[in-house]
C-alpha cells in the first residue's frame, strides 16, 4: 500500500446479546481481529459502556443499538440496516434467554419472546445480512443454539425445541449458501458460567464442577472452528462432544428419561 492509498474498510461484525457472557466475548474477539461493530441488546448503558471500552481498547467503530429482539418490529428495524450494511461480515445471533418451569405453569408472554428471540429473530437477520455475504462471497453467520438441541426434560420444552430449530436451521442454511462462500454455524455450549442462571432464577448448585465451561472457551471454540472452515455443528468441550455423540446414537426417550430423573438441567 502506497501513501496515497485510501485506508482499507474494516469488515463489520454483527452481535446480538453482547451486554453479557458469550456474546460479550464475542464482541470482545471480533473487535480484536479488527471488525468494527455493531452491538444489539435492551441494555443501553451497559451497550454504550461496552462500545466505548472496545473502541478505546482496539482502535475500531463500536455502535450501540438499543434495541428488544423479541420485539418483531424492533426485529424489523435492526434487519433494515443490516440490509444497508456493504461491509457485514459476520453476524452472530446470541441474544437469549431461559425460564423455570413447565409450560403449563409459564408466563406465556415469556414463551412467545423466546420463540420469537431465539427462532424468527435470527432467521430474519440472517435474511437481512446475506445479500451483501453472498455478493461479496464472503461472511459468517454464528447462531448460538446449545447442548439442550439435543435433549430435553420437563422444564425444557421450549427452550430445548427453539434450540433443536437453531441447529436444524443452521444445518439448512449452511447447505444453501456454504458453497457460495458464506459459513453458517450453530454453536452449541454445555453449561457456561455467564448470567444467564442467575436472570432466570435457577441456582445451579447441583451441576459437577467439572461440566462448566467459561464463556472464552465456548467462543474461542466457534472461532476455531470458523477458520478451519467447519464443521457446523460445533459443541465445545471434550466432555460434551462424546456426551452429544452418545446422545446421537440412542433414542431420545432414554435421555430424557435420564433428565427426568436427575437435576433440572438447563443450559
Ligand atoms: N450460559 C449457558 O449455560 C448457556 C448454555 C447454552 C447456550 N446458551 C445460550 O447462549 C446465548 C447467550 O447466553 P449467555 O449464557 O451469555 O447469557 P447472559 O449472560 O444472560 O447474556 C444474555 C444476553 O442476551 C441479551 N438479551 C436477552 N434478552 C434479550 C432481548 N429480548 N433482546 C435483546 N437482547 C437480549 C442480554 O442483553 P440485555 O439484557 O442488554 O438485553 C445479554 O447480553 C443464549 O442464546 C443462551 O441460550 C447459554
Amino acid at each position: 500500500m502506497t501513501r496515497s492509498d485510501p485506508p482499507v474498510p474494516r469488515p463489520v461484525a454483527v452481535v446480538t446479546g453482547p451486554t453479557a457472557g458469550i456474546g460479550r466475548v464475542f464482541a470482545e474477539r471480533l473487535a480484536a481481529r479488527g471488525h468494527d461493530l455493531v452491538l444489539v441488546s435492551r441494555d443501553a448503558a451497559r451497550l454504550r459502556a461496552l462500545a466505548d471500552e472496545l473502541s478505546a481498547r482496539h482502535g475500531v467503530a463500536c455502535e450501540a443499538a438499543a434495541h428488544d429482539l423479541a420485539d418483531a418490529a424492533a426485529v424489523e428495524a435492526l434487519a433494515a440496516a443490516l440490509a444497508a450494511m456493504p461491509r457485514l461480515d459476520v453476524l452472530v445471533n446470541n441474544a437469549g434467554f431461559g425460564t423455570l418451569g413447565t409450560l403449563e405453569r409459564a408466563d406465556p408472554a415469556a414463551q412467545a419472546a423466546m420463540v420469537q428471540l431465539h427462532c424468527a429473530t435470527p432467521v430474519r437477520l440472517a435474511q437481512a445480512a446475506l445479500p451483501a455475504m453472498l455478493a461479496r462471497g464472503a461472511g459468517a453467520i454464528v447462531n448460538v443454539a446449545s447442548v439442550a438441541a439435543f435433549v430435553t426434560g420437563p422444564g425444557n420444552a421450549t427452550y430445548s425445541g427453539t434450540k433443536a430449530f437453531v441447529r436444524l436451521w443452521s444445518e439448512g442454511l449452511a447447505a444453501e449458501v456454504q458453497r457460495r462462500g458464506v459459513a453458517v454455524q450453530a454453536l452449541c455450549p454445555g453449561f457456561t458460567r455467564t448470567e444467564f442462571h442467575q436472570r432466570m432464577g435457577f441456582a445451579p448448585t447441583r451441576i459437577p464442577a467439572a461440566l462448566w465451561l467459561t464463556a472464552e472457551s465456548v467462543v474461542d471454540a466457534s472461532l476455531r472452528a470458523l477458520d478451519r472452515g467447519g464443521p457446523v455443528t460445533v459443541v465445545p468441550g471434550l466432555r460434551y462432544k462424546l456426551a452429544i455423540a452418545a446422545v446421537r446414537l440412542l433414542p431420545l426417550r432414554v435421555f430424557s428419561a435420564v433428565v427426568q430423573r436427575g437435576p433440572r438441567t438447563r443450559t
